[in-house]
This record gives C-alpha cells, sequence and structure tokens, in this order.
C-alpha cells in the first residue's frame, strides 16, 4: 500500500492545504494528514487537539485521509504509520528554500527508512493563502471565513467566540 504523510503546523489549516492534500490523496492509498505540533514554536492560536479536530472535519469527506497529531520528529511519526513520503505544497522561493533544506533533514535523520519529500506547486488562486494570514485577519477583526475549508468555517467562529479572540 503506498501511503504518504502531508505533515504542516496547520494553525489553521486553510484552503491551499486541503488542496494539495486533495491532490496528495490521488496519488496514494493513504494519506495522513498530521498537525506537528513544536512546543518551541510558542502557543499559537489553536492546539494539536483542535488543529486535528478541524483537520478532520476539513478531511471528512476523503475517505482514504486520515487526521492525526504527532508531538515528535516527522520522520519518527511516518515510520509509525509506514509511510514512504512526504507530500507539501510549495507557493514560492522561500517554500522551496525551506522545503529543500527539511527533506534534506528528514532523509539523514534515518537512512534506512528513505523517506522520500514530493513537492506539489500551489495552484496560483491558493499563493497568496496562509495560516499567518488567517491569524492576522482573525486578530485584526478582518473576514478570514473565504481562506479555510467550508467544513471549518462553524468550528473556527465556535472557537473564535469561547476563546474570545
Ligand atoms: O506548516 P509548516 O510550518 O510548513 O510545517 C512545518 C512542519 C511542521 C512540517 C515541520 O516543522 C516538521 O516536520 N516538524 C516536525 C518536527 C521535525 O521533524 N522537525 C525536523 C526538523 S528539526
Amino acid at each position: 500500500m503506498r501511503v504518504a504523510v502531508c505533515p504542516g503546523s496547520f494553525d489553521p489549516v486553510t484552503l491551499g492545504h486541503m488542496d494539495i492534500v486533495r491532490r496528495a490523496a490521488r496519488q496514494f492509498d493513504r494519506v495522513y494528514l498530521c498537525a506537528m505540533v513544536n512546543d518551541r514554536k510558542g502557543a499559537g492560536l489553536l492546539t494539536a487537539e483542535e488543529r486535528r479536530e478541524l483537520l478532520a472535519l476539513a478531511a471528512a469527506e476523503m475517505e482514504n485521509v486520515i487526521a492525526d497529531s504527532w508531538g515528535g520528529l516527522l520522520v519518527d511519526y511516518a515510520k509509525k504509520v509506514g509511510a514512504g513520503a512526504v507530500v507539501k505544497g510549495i507557493r514560492d522561493e522561500k517554500d522551496l528554500g525551506w522545503e529543500l533544506e527539511m527533506a534534506e533533514y528528514n532523509r539523514r535523520a534515518d537512512l534506512e527508512l528513505e523517506l522520500e519529500t514530493i513537492l506539489l506547486p500551489a495552484k496560483e488562486t491558493y499563493r497568496g493563502i496562509s495560516s499567518t494570514l488567517v491569524r492576522e485577519c482573525i486578530a485584526s477583526g478582518k473576514e478570514w471565513e473565504n481562506y479555510v475549508p467550508a467544513a471549518v468555517v462553524g468550528a473556527l467562529q465556535q472557537l473564535q467566540k469561547r476563546k474570545g479572540w
């Protein structure tokens, strides 16, 4: 079985992320959509569990996509779920530079695993969308609903009310 991981911070998940996941799900038998939680990156907007819940809502219609979260290294997660590839989207040169670095890190971190990184070019419509943009819109009281999957808008609005953003 061909298994891939789509990792990310997903704080929160955006339309751009889900376009990459949809494309990955066409190429692989199973895709683990995993919120990687790095304590050193600071608290962020959402907790690990909230990110995972939003991923589950966003991927509900995709039967070969499993939402998850993980607090350790990506290579260890890939080994745990039996994934042979990591799929990530790239929007620009900055993303590309970063992803090349990550790909090399992940390759070297476990040579036996031979974890492959597959980079998909983001569609033009999604190039300007990022989790940072959504967080900035939320912080400044601007509309953010058009940047996230329709399936997560309600849950994110509830979190917004509950947490008083
Ligand atoms: O959404 P992002 O910011 O592009 O996601 C980056 C992410 C979470 C995929 C990357 O930081 C990651 O894989 N983190 C997990 C920890 C890890 O394996 N780090 C390796 C380099 S230190």
